[in-house]
């Protein structure tokens, strides 16, 4: 069986992006591989955090996944900063990664902009940092959205120059790309080109797990749509950004394909659609909400859960760290 490993960091409001394009995968993923998913607080603070509100996200991520239906007893959920071993595989890949490998990041790139001198050194070693998340478990298979991609590439040429350099030729894996026939890259309902987004200064942009059913059906009613009846097939979608992306929040909710969308509301405006999919919405989410509400109230019981699943994980990546240490050369504790 393949062990997979994933990451979500806990920034912000979770919101339906996060939800269909990784959380909901994940409950997928439960049945063909050995999970670890990962609270990711060590990448958050690559960009300055509220202390309190750090913690208060951390808690609501793993509140969504556990409501989502991720099973903490056969896998394990946890937050990155109770396994020290991230930390320290991290270091040792801060010296195998390449200046010239992180410089081609498109992401840093993004995310620094024009203030490159001003960016955290963490932001910078990111990937390496999640690079020793998947490796410190020798995780086989990883699912990432499309934006993840090159950093999964720079984790595999890590693990082979590792390999190489120390001369170890299979000792890590190199970790596949998990890609989802039905991820659903859901996009901003004020612009149907733009990802849905945490950073998004409109609220009306983005439906965060945590709204309630009249804010859910007000920012749906409320969504760009546009002035064609809906059409017959998805090709039919191409150049309609919006109207692609109503349907594609519909499909992953109904658990429909875009073309089924497309067959059931042939020829009818965004008026009636938009109301079938509040409904769809709220029928879909109330209950993922709700549970996550009454977790998210009894943070004791989550953190139960990561301090649980953290003890689990450091007893896995024990034995794998204790001889990649010993790979590199450092003398045994
Ligand atoms: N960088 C990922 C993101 O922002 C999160 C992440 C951290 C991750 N470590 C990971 C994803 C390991 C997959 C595997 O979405």
């Amino acid at each position: 069986m393949g062990r997979i490993f994933s990451g979500i960091q806990p920034t912000g409001n979770l919101h339906l992006g996060n939800y269909l394009g990784a959380v909901r995968n994940w409950v997928n993923l439960q049945n063909d591989f050995e999970c670890l998913f990962c609270v990711v607080d060590m990448h958050a603070i690559t960009v300055f955090q509220d202390p309190q509100e750090l913690r208060n996200s951390t808690r609501e991520v793993a509140a969504a996944m556990l409501a989502s239906g991720v099973d903490p007893k056969k896998h394990i959920i946890f937050n990155q900063s109770q396994v020290p071993g991230h930390a320290e595989l991290a270091w040792i890949f801060n010296c195998v990664a390449r200046m010239g490998w992180l410089n081609r990041m498109t992401q840093f790139k993004e995310k620094a902009g024009k203030h490159k001198e001003n960016a955290s050194v963490g932001l910078y070693a990111y990937p390496n940092l999640m690079a020793a998340d998947i490796l410190l478990y020798k995780a086989t298979h990883v699912p990432v959205g499309e934006d993840q991609k090159q950093h999964l590439e720079l984790a595999r040429d890590i693990a082979a120059k590792f390999n190489n350099d120390f001369g170890v030729p299979d000792f890590f894996p190199l970790p596949e790309p998990q890609i989802f026939g039905t991820a659903t890259r859901v996009m901003s309902l004020k612009d149907g080109t733009k990802k849905m987004s945490k950073s998004d200064p409109s609220a009306l942009s983005r439906i965060n797990m945590t709204d309630d059913a009249d804010t859910i059906v007000k920012k749906i009613r409320k969504a760009k749509s546009d002035a064609d009846v809906l059409p017959e097939t998805k090709d039919g979608l191409e150049g309609r950004p919006e109207a692609k992306n109503l349907l594609g929040i519909y499909a992953a909710l109904a658990d429909v394909t875009l073309d089924d969308v497309c067959t059931q509301f042939a020829g009818e405006g965004f008026g009636s659609f938009k109301k079938a999919l509040a409904e769809v919405a709220v029928d879909k989410l109330g209950p993922i909400q709700n549970e996550m509400r009454r977790l998210v109230a009894d943070p004791t019981s989550v953190d139960a859960v990561l301090r649980d699943g953290a003890e689990r994980a450091r007893a896995m990546a024990a034995p794998i760290l204790a001889e990649i240490k010993d790979t590199v050369g450092f003398l045994k504790a």
